[in-house]
C-alpha cells in the first residue's frame, strides 16, 4: 500500500489532534520515503541501472533506497561522511538489532565512506560538495542516462509526485470530516515534504474553500537554515510553510531527555510509536504552540512520517543516557 494512509486521533497537550499515519503506508518505505520515492516506484526507468545516494548511515532514506534499488534491480552506491563505530560494531556482532544501516547492507547497498584525504575532495567541506565532485566523475565514466542521482533525504523535484498525492488525501479527508480550518504540522529535516505540501495546497486553493496551512519546525541547523533550504526548492514564499519553534535550537541526532520523556508519554497514552529523531522535537514544538493558545479554533493534523526502524539505534542510546542520569 503506497497511498491512502489512515488517520487516527489522539489526546495531546490538552486537546484532540488527528494523526496522519504515513508510518503505516509500507513496511519498507516507511512514511516520508514512501511519498518521496513514490515517483520512482510507480514509473519505469528502462535506461537506469545504477542509483547514487548520499546522507547519513543511520538515515531511513538509506534503507528505503536499498529496497527501491532491490525492487528495480539497480546497483546502489550510497556515500556517507562517516560511519559511526557503533554501527560498524553492530555489523560484526551476531546482533538481533536491525538498523537502517544493517538492513540496507543486507539488501546489497554499497555504503561508502568518503575518503576525505583523497585529492579528489581537496576543495570539499561538506558531503554535498563531495557528491558534486563524484557526480562529475560518474558522468565522465558512465552513460548519463544509466545513473540516477538522488540527493540527500530525497530532496528533489521527483518528491513532488508522492507529496502532492499526500496533499490530495488530506483534502479528501478534510472534506469528509467537514473540517474547514486545518493546521497541518510536521517536523522538517530538509523541508522538502512540508514545502511541497504547502505548494500543493496553495495550488488547490482556488478549487476549494478549505483554509489549510502547513506548519513545521526545524530539527537540523535552526530556522534560518530551514528557510535557506526552502529557498533552494522554491523562491515563492507563498509556498514556504510557517516555521514554529519552542525557543530552542536543536542539534540533529543529539539526545534530549526531556524530549524523550514526552515521546514516551505519547507512546503510553496513545499507543502510537513516533520516530526518535524528528518527532520528539516536532511534538514538543507543537505542544508549546498549542499551550501558547494558538490554533484554538483550528483542527490539527500531525503527520507521522515513519522512520521507526531508526528507533532500534536511538532507543538504546536514550535508555543508556537515562540510566546514567538516574544513577
Ligand atoms: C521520520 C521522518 N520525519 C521527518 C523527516 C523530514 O523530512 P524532510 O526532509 O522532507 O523535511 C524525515 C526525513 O526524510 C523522516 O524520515
Amino acid at each position: 500500500m503506497l497511498t491512502n494512509s489512515p488517520t487516527d486521533t489522539m489526546y495531546f497537550a490538552g486537546r484532540q489532534i488527528h494523526i496522519k499515519r504515513d508510518d503505516l503506508l509500507h513496511a519498507d518505505f516507511s512514511g516520508n520515503k514512501a511519498r518521496k520515492f513514490y515517483h520512482f516506484l510507480v514509473n519505469d526507468f528502462p535506461d537506469v541501472s545504477h542509483v547514487v545516494g548520499s546522507g547519513s548511515a543511520q538515515a531511513n532514506s538509506l534503507y528505503s533506497l536499498s529496497v527501491l534499488a532491490k525492487i528495480k534491480g539497480w546497483k546502489l552506491d550510497y556515500y556517507v561522511s562517516h560511519i559511526a563505530d557503533y554501527l560498524k560494531q553492530q555489523q560484526r556482532l551476531p546482533s538481533e538489532i536491525r538498523s537502517n544501516y544493517s538492513e540496507a547492507i543486507k539488501n546489497g547497498a554499497n555504503v561508502i565512506e568518503i575518503d576525505w584525504s583523497s585529492n579528489l575532495f581537496n576543495a570539499c567541506q561538506h558531503l554535498d560538495d563531495a557528491i558534486k565532485v563524484l557526480k562529475q566523475d560518474y558522468l565522465e565514466k558512465n552513460n548519463a542516462l544509466e545513473t540516477l542521482f538522488i540527493p540527500e533525504g530525497g530532496r528533489c523535484e521527483y518528491a513532488k509526485t508522492g507529496i502532492y498525492e499526500l496533499g490530495k488525501e488530506i483534502i479528501n479527508w478534510a472534506v469528509i470530516q467537514n473540517i474547514n480550518k486545518l493546521s497541518i504540522f510536521l517536523p522538517s529535516g530538509t523541508g522538502t515534504t512540508a514545502l511541497y505540501l504547502q505548494e500543493y495546497f496553495v495550488k488547490q486553493a482556488q478549487k476549494n474553500t478549505l483554509d489549510i496551512e502547513v506548519l513545521t519546525c526545524s530539527t537540523v541547523g535552526g530556522d534560518a537554515y530551514l528557510i535557506s533550504q526552502f529557498d533552494e526548492l522554491s523562491l515563492n514564499t507563498l509556498h514556504h510553510p510557517q516555521i514554529l519553534n519552542d525557543g530552542k535550537k536543536y542539534h540533529f541526532g543529539k539526545l534530549y531527555l526531556s524530549l524523550f520523556h514526552l515521546w514516551q508519554q505519547v507512546l503510553d497514552s496513545s499507543g502510537i510509536e513516533f520516530d526518535l529523531l524528528y518527532d520528539p522535537i516536532g511534538l514538543n514544538v507543537l505542544k508549546h504552540t498549542i499551550e501558547s493558545g494558538e490554533l484554538k479554533d483550528r483542527e490539527i493534523l500531525y503527520i507521522h512520517q515513519g522512520g521507526l526502524l531508526g528507533n532500534a539505534t536511538m532507543l538504546p542510546r536514550y535508555q543508556r543516557k537515562q540510566a546514567l542520569t538516574i544513577k
